[in-house]
């Protein structure tokens, strides 16, 4: 996942990095690709308290580690409940969340992480989601309706039967809530301009879903003079919505000092695809820039860090290491310490 970068609240929980074990108790089909799955803690003792927009890691049997977001009631920590988009091109962690896991399953999940959290300031706030954008956004419209704070909530599918959650979206308020499909057709789909222009400009928008979506709330929200500290997001990156080609921009030559190599990274792949097709092996696990395990020193080159705020901001600045399993380059050439 990624994260609004300007708009990041660390709000990681005292107890991330700490993993449990659950049972797989339900899946329910949402839609043709979405899942629901509820988690129950083995040793029958709660699950860690969480905030509205929050996410956790999920540890599947093969050892492939994803992140989804929570989408419960942040008041029942007795089950956690997630809803996961089966991706057609993904690295296979989805697949193996619909194919592979079934009720009775045991598997880990680690404490929930929060950087996209709702702001506590008495405004309106406006809740825009896309698809399975509906996870984190659905936990925060159910915290704001409980709380009886003024919200609105968009969501944004094809058709009803792509529209996971329905019955749980149609439990809030529905004078908050308006569901727009597109059919396919682009011209019959929000119309964010006129949303955010009639929108007060204190008000707090939160959008989740397809980059798209995401940016053309970003730029609609700037044009219609909102504050960049009133517009949060959150996109889903390998294990989401966001194809991986969207992040990933540009080629550049990595120099590998120790190995004596020049290489070329296309747009189209990692460094660490490239290193692995050359026989070079950096070890790494998450492969989405949380886990630190693919860390490589930096000689010389900036590297754009991608990082799931796995580095300090010290850390990015000194530019002396890099994940290479998702961050690439601001140079024409980096030099790796390989
Ligand atoms: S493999 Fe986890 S940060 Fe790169």
């Amino acid at each position: 996942m990624v994260f609004g970068p300007k708009f990041r609240m660390d709000m990681t929980h005292t107890m991330a990095g700490s993993w449990r074990k659950v049972r797989v108790s339900r899946i329910t089909c949402e839609t043709e690709r979405i899942k629901a799955f509820e988690l129950t803690p083995e040793d029958g003792q709660p699950l860690w308290s969480w905030a509205a927009g929050a996410h956790t890691r999920v540890k599947l049997p093969s050892g492939t580690v994803r992140q989804y977001s929570l989408v419960g009631d942040p008041d029942d920590v007795s089950t956690y409940r997630l809803g996961v988009l089966r991706e057609l091109a993904g690295r296979g962690g989805s697949a193996e969340m619909h194919e592979v896991l079934c009720e009775g399953a045991v598997i880990e999940i680690s404490a929930p992480i929060n950087n996209f959290a709702l702001d506590d300031e008495q405004v309106p706030h406006l809740l825009i989601a896309g698809g399975i954008g509906i996870t984190p956004i659905l936990s925060m419209a159910r915290v704001l309706a409980k709380e009886g704070r003024e919200w609105r909530l968009f969501y944004c599918t094809r058709t009803p039967a792509d529209t996971a959650f329905l019955q749980d979206v149609r439990a809030l308020e529905s004078r908050c809530v308006e569901f727009v499909h597109d059919e396919g057709d682009a011209s019959r789909g929000l119309n964010v301009l006129d949303l955010l222009r009639s929108a007060p400009l204190e008000s707090q928008v939160y959008v989740c879903g397809p980059r798209g979506l995401i940016d053309a709330v970003i730029y609609k929200a700037k044009e219609a003079n909102f504050q960049d500290s009133r517009i949060h997001w959150e996109a889903f990156t390998a294990s989401g919505t966001q194809p991986k080609e969207e992040r990933i921009a540009g080629s550049f030559e990595i120099e590998l000092r120790r190995s004596d190599k020049i290489l070329t990274v296309p747009p189209d792949k990692t460094i660490l695809q490239v290193l692995r097709a050359e026989g070079i092996h950096v070890k790494s696990v998450c492969e989405e820039g949380y886990c630190g395990t693919c860390l490589t020193g930096v000689l010389e080159g900036v590297p754009d860090h991608r990082d799931d705020d796995l580095l300090t901001p010290e850390e990015r600045e000194s530019n002396a290491v890099m994940t290479v399993c998702c961050s690439r380059s601001k140079t024409a050439k980096l030099v790796l310490d390989l």
